[in-house]
């Protein structure tokens, strides 16, 4: 939530992966770096690991008893794969995360890219956290979509945050928290566990969200996940930042020791990646919080917290870690990426360790009372929305229904200028509008597509409560909303295959 690195793709969403020239990336051991020492083991390492291919460990990024690899997460359309790659001859990555995308999109980067890079898969649109994940056919189109993904990349794993966009009929365009309750754990855990389940033999990393500056909920982060992964075969993808976002909103101070003791209470154990992502502070309400934003540089902070974490802390499982890049400038993302190569690899202990099998001794803690849990996610929509008071409803809400996903003027230009003429506040009143009612949306729609099909209910709903719509309204909205859907569907259509 709030202006985050969300990857919901902006508008307009070009341009689209272009194909690059693998002779122009030298991919592999660059001359000009010398070996290095771990600190702790003394084995030396060298500056760019030996290429692991996939099939050597199954599922698995390294062997059990590897260091962790450094790797890039990005998507596929800023920066573009060829610019980011340019900027990364001496500093190549061990692996590389790629956003959801087109199939097709997604294909032609795995086809394009050596074949030695191992490539991972950052889902999305899978809203698990949700009482009728389960049952919803429509997950189970998405979840077919995300496995054509993934066998697109040949990835081992899907990352997915712990987290959704869309909860009882009420939608957002950045991530929006999952519920902090015992019976919301439970209802996360029941729908990663079918979604694990859908997925075969290649793992689920449920990912640690992140949080706006809005009151998180009655249990903390760490018990909740203790709740969605005790003896399953879930994997944790622990987003440091989102971690940030969680002590802010919760209250703690945000500095290395606490961040670590709050760590410390975390099931590391199931921790398979870290992420780690840009970040700004922003000041509302007398506080400073932290954002989320993969657009902002990395702050000394996360930098200090990820070699602490990794040097401190017990991490068996960890096979990666990855720097988030999406948004960010290319030139900006490798000159991080050389500091951030140099903390894992100096910092990280041997990972790999398979993640013990379920038990089968503990209860499957999935019961929970369905209707109670649709409920408090309604509520808390309507928090969000404005329902409760906090810094993220006061000052971030608004903007983000009216930019995110295109921002209303650009995509209405002229239905808006017809309704400004008549009097009406149109951005108030859109916002208003916007999550007064639930309203039912499909899992897999764009924030765009959303908010096209909300501006025709708008204009009904002004229609019917006293407003004197212009007789060329409709007309003008048709266009511009038919133009809109055609560039959509044109530019990010990812058909289902039969
Ligand atoms: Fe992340």
């Amino acid at each position: 939530m709030g202006v985050k690195g969300s990857r919901s793709t902006p508008w307009p969403h070009l341009p689209r992966f272009v194909i690059m020239n693998t002779e122009d990336w030298s991919y592999g051991i660059d001359p000009g770096d010398l070996p290095q020492a771990c600190p702790d083991c003394l084995r030396p390492f060298w500056p760019i690991r030996q290429p692991t291919t996939l099939e050597a460990f199954g599922v698995s990024l390294i062997a059990p008893g590897e260091h962790p690899l450094a790797g890039l997460s990005t998507d596929l359309y800023f920066p573009s794969l060829p610019d980011l790659f340019g900027h990364l001859r001496r500093t190549p990555p061990d692996y590389i995360e790629i956003f959801r995308g087109r199939t097709v999109d997604l294909r032609e980067a795995r086809n394009t890219l050596p074949e030695s890079l191992p490539l991972t898969y950052h889902g999305d649109c899978l809203w698990y956290t949700q009482p009728d994940y389960a049952t919803r056919p429509a997950f189970r189109e998405e979840e077919r979509r995300a496995i054509r993904h993934m066998d697109a990349l040949n990835s081992p794993w899907m990352i997915h945050e712990c987290a959704q966009k869309s909860m009882a009929g009420f939608d957002f365009g950045l991530y929006a928290p999952p519920l902090l309750t015992m019976e919301g754990a439970r209802a996360a855990r029941e729908g990663a566990l079918s979604l694990a389940r859908a997925l075969g033999d290649r793992l689920l990393l449920v990912e640690t969200p992140p949080f706006p500056p809005h009151p998180p909920g009655d249990i903390d982060l760490a018990s909740f996940f203790d709740i969605l992964v005790k003896d399953s075969p879930l994997a944790i993808g622990l987003d440091l930042g989102h971690c940030l976002t969680y002590l802010a909103a919760s209250g703690h101070p945000i500095d290395i020791e606490t961040a670590l003791e709050w760590l410390d209470s975390f099931p590391l154990e199931r921790v398979v990646e870290i992420h780690t992502g840009g970040m700004h502070f922003l000041p509302l309400d007398g506080s400073s919080w932290p954002v989320d934003d993969h657009a902002f540089p990395l702050p000394d902070l996360l930098f200090d917290l990820l070699e602490k974490l990794l040097s401190r802390l017990s991490l068996p499982s960890l096979q990666g870690v990855a720097l988030e890049v999406d948004n960010k400038e290319a030139g900006n993302a490798a000159r991080e990426f050389l500091r951030f190569r140099e903390i894992v690899r100096a910092h990280s202990r041997p990972g790999g360790t398979p993640l013990p099998s379920p038990t089968g001794s503990s209860p499957l803690l999935t019961d929970y009372p369905r209707h109670l849990v649709r409920e408090q996610y309604a509520h808390l929509a309507r928090a969000l929305s404005g329902a409760i008071p906090s810094p993220y409803s006061r000052h971030l809400y608004d903007s983000e229904i009216w930019e995110f996903g295109g921002n209303m003027s650009e995509l209405f230009p002229e239905t808006l200028s017809i309704l400004s003429l008549s009097g009406i506040d149109v951005r108030q009143s859109f916002v208003e509008f916007f999550n007064r009612v639930p309203h039912e949306s499909s899992p897999g729609q764009d924030f765009l597509e959303i908010k096209i099909r909300r501006t025709a209910e708008w204009l009904d709903n002004l229609s019917t409560t006293g407003h004197a719509l212009h007789p060329s309204l409709r007309a003008v909205h048709q266009r511009e909303a038919d133009l809109l859907l055609h560039a959509q569907h044109l530019y990010n259509g990812d058909p289902n295959e039969t």
